[in-house]
């Protein structure tokens, strides 16, 4: 297993490329199997999660090549509507497959995901939005079986306890793409990568309004054609640029960084002291004053993000003075909090809020990554730590950062990659 080795202390400087936003990509992936035309998907992130996605449209029919960040799928005359536990079961967001499934096929058998590091996951949300659209569902052996005669579009309220569900609103509005009639989806989440899939699906021939707002109209149409389409830029890599700046004290500038997409991000790094400036398709940072603490609760877009923090509890780990992170949509989502206190942060889990009094210095250790964010709060910490950090397990970070550590050596970060 690979591990990453730093030697921190080192102020980041220079110029970084965003990648393609893995949230995005992950469902306009899934959304090909809409059709039996041909797709193309550039500015496509060469991550795990994409490559696990890919071998799930291979498994579903699909022929794919992946060649300088374009994905090219075309149809194999295999069609098969069973997406397995073994691929499932390593990535919850091959479960989006079930929308596109079934307004295709008229039926589909699809792994329950199961739970994960950061919590419980349920997919009631999803369950319920697929079968007001007039879907049977069973669950068998850890399947999801769905069949229907005809999908019918419908009104359905998506919100849950936690708010709205990112990858339930992809599923819901990808099934009802092909339904007869109108589907109204309220409290629909309105994350930019839930408009990025809209807007794939409306160059595919769907009929799509409201989109990035929480109530989405779809049209039904009687069939999707193939398209080709660009992703968006990944907001949380960006972030995580952001705070490697900041954390490190050093000024960078961040190539292909979206500002719109990080108001909340943004926001709250100016109150933490940090001085930002946006130009044309990039953004650069650097500190304006010393760091500051900042309380930062975690929401649905356009909230904080929960996938940044882990990343804002490690700059939070080394400023001077108390904040308090709150996670509103994980609860649990608080692994990386023993392995940044075994560096020297001084972070008190009290329920869904982490406690922080600013540390004045961190220190290398070995620790041990736990889910794919928490894993970058780790490299964060260890970029400004002391000594040496070895960070083990980091097949999480592969499975969502393109090259992660390539990028911060060019930053001038003594960083490398080991075997554990
Ligand atoms: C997506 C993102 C993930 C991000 C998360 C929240 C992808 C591939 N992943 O995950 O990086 O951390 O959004 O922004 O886009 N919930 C239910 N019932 C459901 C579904 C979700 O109760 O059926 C709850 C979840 O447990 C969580 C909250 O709703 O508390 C939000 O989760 P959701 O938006 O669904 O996360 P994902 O779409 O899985």
């Amino acid at each position: 297993m690979d591990k990453l080795v730093i030697e921190g202390g080192v102020k980041l400087k220079g110029e970084v490329s965003v990648s393609g936003a893995k949230n995005s990509v992950l469902p306009i992936l899934a959304a090909t199997l809409l059709t039996d035309e041909k797709c193309e998907i550039s500015g496509t992130p060469n991550l795990h999660d994409t490559i696990t996605m890919l071998k799930i449209l291979r498994a579903l029919g699909k022929n794919t090549e992946f060649k300088n960040s374009t994905v090219r799928i075309s149809h194999n005359k295999h069609t098969n509507f069973v997406a397995d536990y073994k691929l499932v079961s390593t990535m919850r967001a091959s479960f989006c497959v079930l929308g596109p499934l079934i307004a295709k096929l008229k039926k589909a058998r699809v792994s329950l995901p199961g739970g994960c590091v950061i919590g419980i996951r349920p997919v009631d949300l999803h369950i319920k939005g697929i079968k007001s659209l007039g879907v049977d569902i069973d669950i068998q052996s850890g399947y999801v079986i769905a069949k229907t005669k005809q999908l019918r579009g419908s009104h359905i309220y998506l919100g849950g306890i936690y708010g709205s569900s990112v990858l339930a609103t992809d599923n819901v509005m990808m099934a009802a793409t092909l339904a007869k009639g109108k589907t109204i989806i309220e409290s629909a989440a309105c994350e930019p990568e839930v408009e990025d899939l809209a807007e794939f699906l409306i160059k595919m021939g769907a009929k799509i309004k409201g989109h990035g707002t929480p109530i989405i109209e779809i049209e039904g149409v009687k069939e999707l054609h193939g398209a080709a389409h660009t992703i968006i830029p990944d907001r949380i890599e960006a972030g995580t640029f952001l705070i490697a700046a900041l954390i490190t004290g050093g000024d960078i500038t961040i190539k292909g960084a979206l500002y719109k997409h990080l108001g909340a991000v943004i926001d709250k790094l100016r109150q933490a002291g940090a001085y930002i400036i946006n130009s044309d398709h990039s953004i650069r940072v650097r500190r304006k004053t010393r760091l500051k603490p900042v309380n930062v609760t975690t929401l649905p877009y356009p909230g904080f993000p929960t996938d940044m923090q882990a990343q804002i509890l490690s700059l939070m780990g080394i400023t001077p003075g108390i904040s308090v992170i709150t996670e509103k949509i994980y609860p649990d989502r608080f692994m990386h909090v023993a392995e940044l206190n075994r560096m020297g942060a001084h972070i008190q889990r009290e329920g869904p809020h982490a406690i922080v009094e600013g540390a004045r210095r961190l220190s290398g250790a070995p620790v041990m990554a736990s889910d794919l964010r928490a894993s970058a709060s780790l490299v964060l910490a260890g970029l400004v730590a002391s000594g040496r950090t070895d960070v083990s397990r980091i097949y999480h970070l592969d499975r969502g950062y393109e090259n992660l550590e390539i990028k911060l050596q060019k930053l001038g970060a003594r960083i490398r990659r080991g075997k554990e």
